[in-house]
């Protein structure tokens, strides 16, 4: 799950990812991880917004810490997920030539949403980290129903 500061959107779509992981039985068969496309906030705790809004959904983001997209990841994943177009110009930008993650838009996976984009809501209020925890719950689980395991 990439963003741009790794401190609210992404580590909030790999927490609720992690607990749909969870309930469906496939703790130990997927790995989640997040990142940033920028290193403004490299080991820094989530934002205690984002933090405080996952809480009251039942999602433990505390313990994250903030890290840098790095292209090492390209090889690491299957799939690198972009919360927005920005994101995923960025990750084409350092995609290492035939490498073997699926880089993607987080709401390919959830058509039905009405965006397909995660706005940032670093600048913004309550409702834009409650809109955040809403496309990354149906995204995520539109992932889990897509996915093949071997
Ligand atoms: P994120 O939000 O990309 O969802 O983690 C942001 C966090 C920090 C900044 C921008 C967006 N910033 O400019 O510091």
């Amino acid at each position: 799950m990439v963003c741009l500061g790794n401190i609210c959107r992404s580590p909030t779509a790999e927490a609720m990812l992690r607990h749909k992981v969870h309930e469906a039985g496939l703790d130990g068969r997927v790995e989640v991880d997040s990142a940033g496309t920028a290193d403004y906030h490299v080991d820094s705790p989530p934002d205690r917004r984002a933090i405080a809004h996952g809480e009251r959904r039942g999602l433990k983001m505390k313990h994250l810490r903030g890290r840098q997209v790095s292209r090492a990841d390209f090889e690491r994943f299957d799939f690198i997920l972009a919360m927005d177009d920005d994101n995923l110009a960025g990750l084409e930008r350092i995609r290492p030539a035939g490498s073997r993650a699926k880089v993607a838009l987080l709401m390919s996976y959830a058509p039905a949403a009405g965006s397909t984009e995660v706005p940032d809501p670093y600048y913004g209020g309550a409702e834009d980290f409650e809109r955040v925890l809403d496309l990354v719950d149906l995204a995520a689980d539109g992932f889990i129903a897509e996915l093949t395991l071997k």
